[in-house]
């Protein structure tokens, strides 16, 4: 359990209400191409709403230099009155809290919602710089944080804004999307239901080693999947072709197998080709991967061994694809894994890390899962074990 202040705990009726939420969303052009974490910050704006605040929205989107119309908010602004059913105005203004912003906070009444423009177009956003931490506070009674997708990071507009209120004496606050991650992942991995599965892939070793050590002390059992298994192949002497492998982390590799004994499940066979490429000829390939040949995904008779290895889990926390899944043809492993986990009634699923997320979302395989994380680098770095700058930054209860 979150041990910090949350929205029910405050009261915001005709207070400015400064909430952080991570409207960094996918854009084409100005089209929003996947509005996943604009619905899921909805509870929390509608509860404040409804309590009668005076709503200020900010976050961040991209990695802006500073101002530049490419990466405005105003698209985020314009889907969210239609999501709200409501006028989101946007205070368009390039030092996000000028004479602009302010007149328009101003201007607010109960009830109303305004979104601030994108706060990295301040340069001290990511340097949690105190004039912006400052500039937030001054425009706000209470300051709201739903933005667990930029909980790892320790910006003004997360981290700053929570330590000038708290020195005023005045809340910051937890939402509910920040609550709702931190009870999934934080029941996942702090008290799991046995047996609990940990499902890791992704094409890094390197990017997945805190959160293999974390999990190994964890879990019941490690499967290990995606371009990252055949740095664990070389480490055990299998053959690996053209596959990825860092060199470097081959050391690693074995020192993780001897820790983890038979906790680690690595795939038995792969899918293979010659070429990194969706109409390359593949084949399926048991053991030594054969010169010439990179492995692109998983084979059948590793995804019966995920299964088999599933089939009782009451606890499964996914991070990182099987395979090349942006690629059809190399998909299916990760497919297969995400459909398999949609069949476990009894278990608590939760698919945390931004291409695992990303993987189930464009395999259809996200609606039959408990909880699918908003969080990319944060929720990786929760599973790693990590303090959250962002979270623990909010008052405590
Ligand atoms: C994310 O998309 O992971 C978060 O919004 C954080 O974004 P950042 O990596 O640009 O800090």
């Amino acid at each position: 359990m979150l041990n910090k202040k949350s929205v029910d705990d405050i009261n915001v009726n005709g207070k400015r209400v400064l909430c952080r939420c991570d409207f960094n969303v996918p854009l084409d052009g100005d089209r929003i191409t996947d509005e996943t974490r604009l619905v899921a910050a909805l509870p929390t704006i509608k509860k404040l709403i409804a309590d009668g605040g005076k709503v200020i929205l900010c976050s961040h989107l991209g990695k802006p230099k500073g101002p530049d119309a490419t990466f405005s908010l105003a698209p985020v602004a314009k889907r969210l009155s239609e999501l709200l059913g409501q006028e989101v105005k946007f205070a368009a203004d390039d030092t996000v809290v000028g004479d602009n912003a302010r007149a328009a906070v101003a201007d607010m009444k109960n009830g109303d919602v305004i979104l601030l423009e994108n706060t990295r177009f301040r340069p001290e956003e990511t340097k949690n710089g105190e004039a912006f931490s400052k500039d937030l506070a001054s425009i706000c009674d209470v300051f709201v944080n739903d933005a667990f997708g930029t909980a790892h990071r320790s910006h003004a507009s997360n981290v700053g804004i929570s330590e000038a209120m708290k020195a005023e004496g005045k809340q910051a606050a937890a939402g509910y999307l920040l609550e709702k991650e931190i009870k999934f992942l934080g029941n996942a991995v702090d008290s799991p239901k046995h047996p609990f599965v940990a499902i890791l892939g992704g094409a890094k070793v390197s990017d997945k080693i805190g959160v293999i050590n974390h999990l190994l002390g964890k879990a019941d059992k490690v499967i290990v999947g995606g371009g990252m298994t055949y740095t664990f192949y070389a480490a055990k002497g299998i053959k690996i072709g053209n596959s990825l492998v860092e060199k470097d982390k081959i050391e690693l590799a074995k020192e993780i197998m001897e820790k983890a004994g038979d906790k680690l499940v690595l795939p038995v066979d792969n899918v293979c080709a010659k070429e990194f490429n969706n109409d390359a000829p593949s084949e399926v390939v048991e053991g030594d991967i054969p010169d010439g040949y990179m492995a692109l995904d998983i084979g059948p008779k590793s995804v019966e061994l995920f299964e088999d290895t599933l089939k009782d889990a009451k606890t499964v926390v996914w991070n990182g694809p099987m395979g090349v899944f942006e690629m059809s043809n190399f998909a299916k492993g990760t497919l297969e894994v995400g459909k398999f986990l949609g069949t476990l009634s009894d278990a608590t699923t939760i698919v945390g890390g931004g291409d695992s997320t990303a993987a189930v979302q464009q395999l259809g395989v996200a609606d039959k899962l408990t909880h699918i994380s908003t969080g990319g680098g944060a929720s990786l770095e929760y599973l790693e074990g990590k303090t959250l700058p962002g979270i623990a930054a909010v008052s405590d209860k």
